[in-house]
């Protein structure tokens, strides 16, 4: 910077800086760019992605939060689109796509607003009382339902898998999600929760996904560490140990002079009678399975198959404590602290032969809280694809049964609360007026993209979804697929929770807004390239088949 002929270093050298409209627009056009890739996977008809990584690894998915996460986006902007995804997939597990569609179109509409010289604060205050509208128009919309309501709580799930790839096969998924998900219901405070973390999701590859099954208990991926111990144990009493049964290596190097035949056997000797000591504690305590985290000798494990006991080496931390919350069991750092209190109890541990691995089911546990379900499929591919779907429906399971509200699906909440902020900015007047109409425009997005993804015409569904929209008793209509028509989606069972919805409208407008305010961009050296598009930043241009200018 100079003044009068003074120069003045602000900045470090080389930094570069991207002012006023400038700023705005290549924040707008990034967000633009990332939307027309992700718009494509939305919906039941919408298409998959293939990420290939800098490595090699190939990631084929339908789930936006995925999609985001592994494109690697470099740009500022672009990032916090990433985040949008990600604290959507944190918060409700399902409608990431969704909020990023959102967030790129209140964008895209912003722009035009910005072209016509609106202030982008009038924009942001436009934007935020739109948002606060539609929370509360979804609300009233929004529909109670029993929490044991199965048939409901399956259809949920039904409808969040029907958009991804594992459509086929996904009533089978779906009630193994319900299922597991009202195995873990507790009620604290007359409140009903269900923490999901409690469910275990074990992939194995091999046949088909319909052998996929849900196991009341836990399913350990480990086989069991001798031949000649039972491969059932029932009433099993179980022992859990964070510690080694082996001796100890010494951490310095020893060096110990043996001369002759019996001091060799007497140094032997000693080996063997400190490992029996080990599992003799064991058996005391009464155990007849035992889950060991670290690894255990030879001989120890010899020992502990001629007393019957059952045991299995190096379980990982994640198992050991699923299994202690699930037996009621208590870890025990040391092989001499294992008593009989410290013991798990389960109905039956059994090693279970699926392909050709070997697993160990540990069946009704003294928790019933303790679930697995163990998902099967053809190619990792296909394994991956269907957790990360089965982990969307078991969210969406949840947030029906904790706040037991529902919305209609396909587009219907959306166009919906579209019409009537259109009324409610008609009250609200002034320049904000505009700033809301741009909102209820990016709302009506969804549905236009849904019947995009499918083929259908976008401006023909348009002016008929609106239409069927102006009558109060057709709140509930959608794109329904199979006719490419506008119809009843309450009618037919495509339904979500409220959840969902509505943390799809606070987390796109948060994003909109903090990137409306941006007037400056300052990238120092050596960082990413300012407010431009990153150096060949891996994001494909626009996918054919836009938006129809509204
Ligand atoms: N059978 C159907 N007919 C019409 N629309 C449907 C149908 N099933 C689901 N939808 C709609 O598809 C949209 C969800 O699509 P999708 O699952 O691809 O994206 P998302 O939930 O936003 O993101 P993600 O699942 O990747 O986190 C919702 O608006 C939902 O109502
Ligand atoms: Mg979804």
């Amino acid at each position: 910077m100079s003044a009068q002929g003074m120069r003045v270093m602000i900045l470090k050298e080389g930094s570069e800086r991207t002012t006023g409209k400038d700023a705005q627009r290549n924040n707008i056009l990034a967000a633009k760019v990332i939307t027309e890739t992700i718009k494509t996977t939305l919906g039941p008809q919408g298409m998959d992605k293939m990420l290939v990584s800098g490595m090699g690894d190939v990631v084929i998915t339908n789930d936006g939060a995925t999609i985001m996460k592994e494109l690697d986006i470099q740009h500022p902007a672009g990032k916090m689109l990433v985040e949008v995804a990600k604290s959507q997939d944190n918060e409700v597990g399902d409608g990431t796509t969704t909020a990023v569609v959102l967030t790129g179109e209140l964008l895209t509409k912003a722009e035009k607003l910005l072209d016509q010289d609106v202030h982008p604060t009038v924009i942001v205050e436009g934007y935020k009382k739109a948002a606060e509208k539609a929370l509360k128009i979804l609300q009233s919309l929004a529909i109670d339902i029993q929490p044991d309501d199965e048939k409901v709580l399956k259809q949920i799930a039904i409808t969040s898998m029907r958009t991804k790839a594992t459509a086929g096969t996904s009533d089978h998924l779906a009630n193994l999600a319900t299922d597991a998900v009202r195995q873990i219901i507790e009620e604290r405070d007359g409140k009903i929760t269900a923490d999901i973390d409690r469910i275990k999701v074990l992939k194995k590859k091999g046949e088909g996904m319909d052998q996929s099954e849900l196991v009341k208990g836990i399913v350990v991926d480990k086989e069991i560490s001798h031949p000649q111990m039972p491969k059932q144990v029932r009433n099993a009493k179980i022992a859990l140990v964070n510690a080694k049964l082996e001796i100890e290596k010494t951490e310095f190097d020893a060096k110990i002079n043996i001369n002759s035949p019996d001091q060799m056997k007497l140094f032997l000797d000693e080996e063997e009678s400190m490992l029996r000591e080990m599992t003799e504690s064991v058996v005391k305590s009464g155990a007849n399975v035992v889950f060991c985290e670290k690894s255990i000798d030879d001989l120890a494990l010899h020992f502990l198959a001629k007393k019957n006991i059952m045991a299995i080496k190096n379980a990982s931390s994640g198992d050991m404590e699923k299994l202690a919350k699930a037996t009621g069991g208590t870890i025990q750092a040391s092989t001499k602290e294992i008593n009989a209190q410290a013991l798990g109890e389960a109905k039956l541990v059994e090693e279970v032969k699926i392909g050709d691995d070997k697993l160990v089911y540990v069946r009704e546990c003294k928790d019933p809280h303790a679930v697995t379900v163990v998902i099967r499929g053809g190619s990792d591919h296909v394994v991956d694809e269907a957790e990360r779907s089965f982990h969307d429906a078991i969210c969406v399971v949840r947030n029906a049964i904790e706040d037991h509200k529902i919305v209609a699906g396909g587009g219907a909440p959306e166009a919906e609360t579209a019409k009537q902020l259109r009324d409610y900015a008609l009250q609200v007047g002034g320049r904000e007026q505009l700033a809301i109409e741009a909102y209820a425009e990016a709302l009506e997005a969804i549905p236009l993209t849904i019947a995009e993804n499918s083929g259908l015409d976008p401006i023909d569904i348009l002016v008929d979804l609106r239409s069927k929209h102006a009558s109060p008793e057709n709140k509930w209509f959608g794109v329904q697929i199979k006719t490419g028509k506008i119809a009843d989606m309450l009618a037919d069972n495509i339904i979500e929770p409220l959840r969902v919805k509505l943390q799809v409208i606070k987390s796109a407008t948060e994003a909109a807004n903090m990137l409306l305010r941006i007037d400056d961009v300052v990238a120092s050296k050596g960082g990413g390239p300012p407010g431009g598009m990153p150096p060949g930043g891996g994001m494909p241009g626009g996918m054919p088949g836009g938006m129809p200018d509204m």
